[in-house]
């Protein structure tokens, strides 16, 4: 399960910027599928996510983070789409995003199940 989870994140990363660069060439209704598209794996990671967390016997303090800021990177992404797509000013919601992806990868690869590369 941690792969289709790193798989459904990482695609949603690729498709994130998919949506940006199509936004920024003027694309608006090809950008607006894509984020379609990346909607729909928000869900496939909170889904994962889920199951993940389903597999663990006791919940620590540490899988509550780790679940609530995996959620604020989604939130941030979204957000970045959709002020891109508005015209607004786009650099609270990048820094966001920037802080959120950090700890939610240090937090996940230092958890338990899967890689374990922070001890
Ligand atoms: C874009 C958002 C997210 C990113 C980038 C992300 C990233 C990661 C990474 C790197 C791991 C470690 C995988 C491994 O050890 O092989 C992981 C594990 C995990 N994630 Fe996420 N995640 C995100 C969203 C979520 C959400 C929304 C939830 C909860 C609903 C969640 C729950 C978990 C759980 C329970 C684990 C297992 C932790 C462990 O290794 O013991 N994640 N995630």
């Amino acid at each position: 399960m941690t792969h289709a989870h790193i798989t459904t994140w990482v695609l949603a990363l690729v498709l994130f910027f998919v949506a940006l660069s199509l936004h920024k060439s003027g694309k608006a209704k090809g950008a607006k599928i894509v984020q379609m598209i990346l909607r729909l794996f928000y869900l496939l990671i909170i889904a994962t996510g889920a199951l993940l967390l389903h597999s663990i016997a006791s919940i620590s303090i540490e899988y509550v983070l780790k679940s609530l800021i995996g959620i604020w990177v989604i939130g941030s992404l979204e957000m970045v789409l959709v002020r891109t797509a508005k015209g607004k000013e786009t650099k609270i919601a990048w820094i966001q995003l920037v802080i959120s992806l950090v700890i939610v990868l240090y937090l996940g690869l230092k958890l338990p199940l899967g890689l374990y590369l922070f001890q």
